[in-house]
């Protein structure tokens, strides 16, 4: 295992009709900003709940967060806090909400090229302060709401950030808040968990026993109550579960101390860019290919993988590896995902352009071992079709 430091700060509110414990969680006096986007918290009744837990507390609204959030969107909310003096922001939503909020509490403290926040990739964004933020989970996917990173859409392309300043100070996760969402949004929730789980997994052995075994159970888990929850809205047994899952997914935990491997998502964040694919349906469109096509560089831990999290025992090495890629790709197939690009109307002549488009974004060498390259990206694109 690699040295590491793990520092999360974010207070985790739990279970169900705790919105009224805002009230304790926000300072008495703070002038609030209670963002969220196109008006699923409006018409579900989530809005009224936050706003009945604020108390008396000057509230402004700022809705119309788009999904990928647009960096012009989002100025706009920090002229508000720039003029308004607010002093606190309230996120009521799913990542797009969340990642766009903790770019306003970045960008309200710096006076111009707000942009060039977004352009130090994974390192820390040039911030040097930010106002103080907490979320209201209504789309269980990202893990947003436990960690550090935003992804903006600027200049059609999606950026993302990174900044220890924007950790949520809370972020409130009632299952409850999540059962208007349509039956295809869950299914790119799961789907979204799932990967982030492993492309801080399946990468190569680390003896890190803790963070494999962690990384198990939220693959497990979300293998047993994801479909469940897509499935049948009737369970909230199981949709708790899927909720912490897509939590504990991306707050760090399983994170540190190992090597990680985050190439399905920069080709995904370019397919989302390009064809207006939703963020986890792109990430199990392109894993079962790229995991079939890298599986040499990840052959120890994808054994570990179809041994340990499908069961599967018995088989030469090769076949135990190449039923568990099947049975990975049939489980996002369950979720009513389709995992061929045909099925979104993307040919080769478009992949040649999504690749373009990678290396003029600097995504030339890719994976754990940097040598995943552009014609790589390429072919798995084209046995993605
Ligand atoms: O906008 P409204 O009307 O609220 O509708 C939203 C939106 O259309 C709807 N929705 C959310 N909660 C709902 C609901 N509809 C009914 N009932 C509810 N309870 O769902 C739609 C999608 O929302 P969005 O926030 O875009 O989805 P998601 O949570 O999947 O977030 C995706 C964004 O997160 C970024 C992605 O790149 C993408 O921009 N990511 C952020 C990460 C992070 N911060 O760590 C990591 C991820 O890998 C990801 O890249
Ligand atoms: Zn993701």
């Amino acid at each position: 295992m690699q040295n590491f430091n793990y520092y999360n700060p974010t207070e985790i509110v739990f279970g169900q009709n705790r919105l009224n414990e805002l009230d304790k969680l926000i300072p008495e006096n703070a002038k609030v900003l209670v963002l969220f986007g196109g008006g699923s918290v409006k018409r579900f009744g989530t809005l009224d709940k936050v706003k009945s837990g604020l108390g008396a507390r000057e509230v402004i609204e700022f809705g119309g967060i788009e999904p990928n959030p647009q960096f012009d969107t989002l100025m706009k909310a920090v002229e508000i806090v720039r003029r308004e003096k607010v002093d606190f922001l309230l996120a009521v939503g799913g990542g797009s909400v969340m990642d766009g909020t903790k770019f306003i509490a970045l960008a309200a403290h710096v006076e111009s090229e707000h942009e060039k926040l977004l352009m130090a990739g994974f390192e820390p964004a040039p911030a040097i302060k930010a106002l103080p933020l907490g979320c209201v989970v209504t789309l269980p996917a990202t893990g947003s709401e436990m960690n550090t990173f935003g992804v903006i859409t600027y200049n059609n392309q999606k950026y993302p950030f990174n900044s220890p300043l924007v950790f949520p100070k809370f972020s409130f996760l009632d299952p409850e808040l999540t059962l208007t969402l349509p039956p295809e949004q869950v299914a790119n929730g799961v789907a979204d968990a799932f990967i982030h789980v492993i492309e801080q997994y399946l990468t190569k052995p680390e003896n890190a026993k803790i963070q494999d075994r962690f990384s198990e159970g939220i693959l497990k888990t979300l293998i047993e109550d994801g479909v469940v929850t897509y499935l049948d809205k009737t369970n909230i047994a199981a949709r708790k579960n899927f909720m912490w899952s897509a939590t504990s997914a991306l707050n760090g935990l399983i994170g540190v101390g190992v090597t990680q491997d985050w190439s399905t998502h920069m080709i995904g964040h370019e397919m989302t860019a390009m064809f207006d694919i939703a963020h986890g349906r792109t990430l199990a469109i392109i894993l079962p290919s790229l995991l079939r096509e890298r599986q040499i560089h990840k052959k120890a831990k994808l054994i570990q993988f179809a041994e340990r999290v499908w069961d599967i025992n018995d088989g030469t090495d090769e076949e135990k590896i190449a039923v568990a890629i099947d049975k990975t790709e049939s489980f996002f197939n369950e979720l009513g995902i389709v995992t061929n690009l045909t099925h979104y109307n993307i040919d080769e002549s478009s992949i040649d352009e999504l690749v373009d488009n990678m290396k003029k974004m600097g995504l030339t060498h890719l994976s754990e071992t940097g040598d995943l390259t552009l014609d790589i990206v390429r072919k798995i694109l084209i046995s993605a079709l």
